[in-house]
Order: C-alpha cells, then sequence, then structure tokens
C-alpha cells in the first residue's frame, strides 16, 4: 500500500452560497451587446475568487501534481482561485494503478497544497471509462461491482473531510443523437443499474459529500445528450437516488461554441432540484471574442442560483490539455487576458490580474488584439488599449510573434524589441482618460507561419 500520508480531517469547507445578483442576460444577448455587464457594485474585488465569493460562488482550477513547484504557476493558483481540481491525479489510474495498491501521493500534494491555502477541493473523478486501468477493464461481473465499490469507499474515506464534491461519475452518455450509455466496461458488465450503484454507494462512504455526475457536450439545451443526462437526473431525483449536483464540463472551441440558451440548460438542471457546476471551463480562442464568450459563460452561471460555481480547466494556456488552442484566462508568461477581465468583471470585480509572473504590478489598463488584413504573405494585426477605471499617463504592452514570423512596420506607437526580435515592446504616444481606447498596429511578415501573435498584459502608469 501506499505510504502517502492521510491528512486527519481539515474541517469541511463552510459553504454558504446566497445568491446575491439576478442576471437575465442570455450569452447571446449579451454577445450581441458587447461585453460586459458588471453584476454587483463596484466595491472592486481585484481576484476570481474574492469577486466569485461575493456573489456566492467559488472560482476554481484544475492543477497538475507536477506543477506545485513552479513559482508563477503557484502564484497564480493562490491569489486568483478558491477551489481546486487534480488535473490527472485523482483518476483511477492514478490512485489505484494495479488492483488493491492505492498511490495517493501525488493527489495528496494538490489537497495539501489546496487546504493549507483554505481551498475547497472538487474530487474529479470516481468512476470513468477513460484513463482506466487495465486490470479493471479485464473482470468479470462481479469482481468489477466490488472493485468499483471498493474503489468508491476506499478513495472518499482517504479524503473525506477535505474534499467536499465528488464528479461520482463522469461521462457515461454517448455522444451524438442516440441519447444512449456510453459502452463502457461498466455499461456492459453491470448494465443500467451501475450508475445508481456508484452514487448509493458514494453517499454512504461520505454522506457529507456533494455528490455530482458530470459531463461534455452537454450545454445545448435541445441536443440528445443533454436530455439523456437530464433524464436521467430526473429520474434519480423523482427515486430518491443520492445526486446533489450536476457538472458541466465546457470544453468549448469554434466547432462547440457557447450555446445562446446555455442559461436556460443550467436553469433546467437547477429546477429539478440540484446544483449545477461548470467544472472544467476552457475556450479556444484569443483577444475579445473569447472575452465575451468568458464573459456570457460566466453571466449565466450567476443568472442561475443554484449554478454554486465555476473551474477554469487549468491556470496557464502553456499547461492546457490543449495549449494550442490558448483556452484559458491566463497566458503562457502568466499574464492575464482580456478573458480574465471579461469574467472578473461579470462577477463584480476589477482591477486584478496581479501583473504577469507572479503579481508584481497592477494593470489598470487591458489590451486586445485583432487581424485587420491578410494578404499571401502577410496581416496586420491591431491591438486596442483600453484604460480602466481611472485615467493613465502611459501604457505598454508586449507583443510576441512566432518564428520565422518578422513584424516589418508599427504604427501608433514606440516600438522596441528585445534581442531575438520576436518580442516587440510597444510604448504609448500619451494617456488615455478613464475608460478611453486606443489602437497601434503592425505588419507580421508570415513566413509560412500564420499563427495568432501572443499577446502581454497592459501596463499603465
Ligand atoms: O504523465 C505522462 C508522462 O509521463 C508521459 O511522458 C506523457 C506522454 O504521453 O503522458 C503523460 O500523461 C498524460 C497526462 O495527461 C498528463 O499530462 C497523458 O498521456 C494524457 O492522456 C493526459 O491527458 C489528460 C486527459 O484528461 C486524459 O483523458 C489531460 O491532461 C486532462 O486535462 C484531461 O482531462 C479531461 C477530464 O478529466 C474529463 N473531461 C475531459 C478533459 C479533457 O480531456
Amino acid at each position: 500500500m501506499s505510504t502517502a500520508l492521510f491528512r486527519g480531517s481539515g474541517g469541511r469547507r463552510a459553504r454558504s452560497w446566497a445568491w446575491t445578483s439576478l442576471v437575465t442576460a442570455t450569452v447571446g444577448a449579451l454577445a450581441a451587446a458587447g461585453l460586459v455587464a458588471t453584476a454587483g457594485t463596484a466595491s472592486a474585488q481585484s481576484t476570481l475568487a474574492d469577486a466569485a465569493e461575493s456573489q456566492g460562488r467559488y472560482f476554481g482550477t484544475a492543477v497538475a501534481s507536477g506543477r506545485l513547484g513552479e513559482s508563477d504557476y503557484v502564484a497564480t493558483l493562490d491569489r486568483e482561485f478558491n477551489s481546486v481540481t487534480a488535473e490527472n491525479s485523482m483518476k483511477w489510474e492514478s490512485l489505484q494503478p494495479s488492483q488493491g495498491y492505492f498511490d495517493f501521493s501525488a493527489a495528496d500534494r494538490i489537497v495539501d497544497h489546496a487546504r493549507g491555502q483554505g481551498m475547497a477541493v472538487r474530487g474529479h473523478t470516481l468512476v470513468w471509462h477513460s484513463q482506466l486501468p487495465g486490470w479493471v477493464e479485464s473482470l468479470g461481473t462481479n469482481d468489477l461491482r466490488s472493485a468499483m465499490n471498493n474503489h468508491i469507499t476506499e478513495v472518499m474515506q482517504h479524503y473525506q473531510g477535505d474534499v467536499d464534491t465528488w464528479d461520482v461519475v463522469n461521462e457515461a452518455f454517448q455522444d451524438g443523437g442516440s441519447g444512449a450509455r456510453r459502452d463502457s466496461v461498466f455499461q456492459r458488465r453491470l448494465g443500467d443499474g451501475w450508475i445508481e450503484e456508484a452514487f448509493r454507494t458514494a453517499r454512504s462512504v461520505d454522506p457529507n459529500a456533494t455528490l455530482c455526475y458530470n459531463d461534455y457536450n452537454t450545454d445545448a439545451w435541445n441536443s440528445a445528450k443533454t436530455q439523456a443526462v437530464y433524464d436521467m437526473v430526473a429520474d434519480f431525483v423523482s427515486r430518491g437516488v443520492p445526486i446533489d449536483c450536476v457538472g458541466f464540463q465546457a470544453h468549448f472551441n469554434s466547432g462547440n461554441p457557447v450555446p445562446n440558451n446555455y442559461h436556460e440548460t443550467l436553469q433546467n438542471f437547477a429546477d429539478l432540484g440540484v446544483d449545477v457546476q461548470i467544472t472544467e471551463l476552457d475556450i479556444a480562442g484569443s483577444g475579445e471574442s473569447q472575452a465575451e464568450q468568458y464573459g456570457g459563460v460566466t453571466q449565466a452561471c450567476l443568472a442561475v442560483s443554484r449554478c454554486t460555481g465555476i473551474t477554469v480547466w487549468g491556470v496557464t494556456d502553456k499547461y492546457s490539455w490543449r495549449s494550442e488552442d490558448t483556452p484559458l484566462l491566463f497566458d503562457g508568461d502568466y499574464n492575464a487576458k482580456p478573458a480574465y477581465h471579461a469574467v472578473l468583471e461579470t462577477l463584480g470585480g476589477s482591477g486584478g490580474g496581479g501583473g504577469g509572473g507572479g503579481g508584481d504590478d497592477t494593470a489598470d489598463c487591458t489590451v486586445t488584439y485583432s487581424e485587420t488584413d491578410r494578404w499571401g504573405d502577410r496581416f496586420n494585426g491591431q491591438v486596442t488599449v483600453r484604460a480602466g477605471d481611472s485615467a493613465i499617463d502611459s501604457w505598454s504592452t508586449t507583443v510576441t510573434v512566432h518564428p520565422p514570423q518578422k513584424i516589418s512596420a508599427t504604427w501608433n506607437g514606440d516600438p522596441s524589441w528585445d534581442s531575438s526580435g520576436d518580442v516587440m515592446t510597444m510604448r504609448s504616444h500619451g494617456g488615455l482618460a478613464a475608460g478611453g481606447t486606443t489602437t497601434f498596429g503592425f505588419t507580421v511578415m508570415a513566413n509560412g507561419n500564420w499563427t495568432t501573435p501572443t499577446l502581454g498584459s497592459c501596463t499603465a502608469s
């Protein structure tokens, strides 16, 4: 057995999810209006955690245990978030790689860190067809049933008092139009009752834990998968099967955009008498368009009193499971992106971002990028700089191009370059009034690489 330490009960994190703001705009209306309505007063919480807490909610992130030695990662995690989900370390293959052998060491590092910072921990995930060790796949019906219930029991007991919410079952439904259960080893061997059994076991192990069913592509209300999950939850609730919450993973991209009726989906599930949580949020994109979508998802959660919190699926783009899509709130240098500010402002906060690289400055301006022209060999980029709530005397930001790209021309600013020639720092010619905007532009010779340049944070004085 693992020698990993079992921490005694750290005491369950007190939660008082109060409904404090009624926001009725749909995501579609919000996007159409352009970001962003500010919820609540301008008392200006300057972190995601504080702003979310002021709305009676948590704001969490997925954490990779191997990154906890990186100071900027930890500084950003500790400053901005008050809930943590292990990105991989609590999955079955990590915790019980061979039958009866439990290794809690990596997950314990995450839980110890989070609890030491006073953060809540979401447990992800007890039963899932993926990241499942081979020995489980080869069990017969009775052995599989025992193994499933034993895994739930051992893991929940280990983290009792520290993990307040569990994804008991993850991704049990198929994609597409069938609305059918996924053809997993659990479904094949145990039949339809396995999900119910997992929830009943979980409740019996830790009666205080919030028990969630978690899935993806359940965002659009009319999709077959959403309907199938809804029917299962409605059935569980009506028959007293212990389920407390439904997790919406919310991995969005251009092929799977944030639906207009997202708020309706969350509300319909909540109306069944369960909490809803956004559990793995990431949205492919950049700049203002990504920011609008993030603001819309945040708004949708605020509009549903039983939407108790949001977790983004990672701290920084550079460690995202799909980093090429830059889907998170902080860029690879830990600079807060426009999406961050959209979320913070939608939660009623302002300022924030902590500055890149571990929080050494506070931005009171923001920058967003758009491509304005493209030719066969080059494109023009434009950056909009916007002052925050106060007037600023000057601003600066960076634009990093991706070799072999080269910037061949700039306008409306004072550029300088680092020694590689890839990082351009652009400084203002003057100041901006509170809330005022200006733009600068540049031409990038693509040299075969059409990747969008990376924007740093905005620094103002
Ligand atoms: O740690 C090993 C490393 O030693 C090895 O060299 C390397 C080479 O393949 O693999 C590393 O493990 C990878 C692990 O992430 C840690 O980086 C696995 O291959 C890789 O499969 C695993 O991907 C994870 C994925 O789940 C697996 O399905 C992602 O990090 C994780 O973000 C993702 O999370 C899931 C949620 O649990 C459920 N919802 C969907 C979401 C995104 O797929």
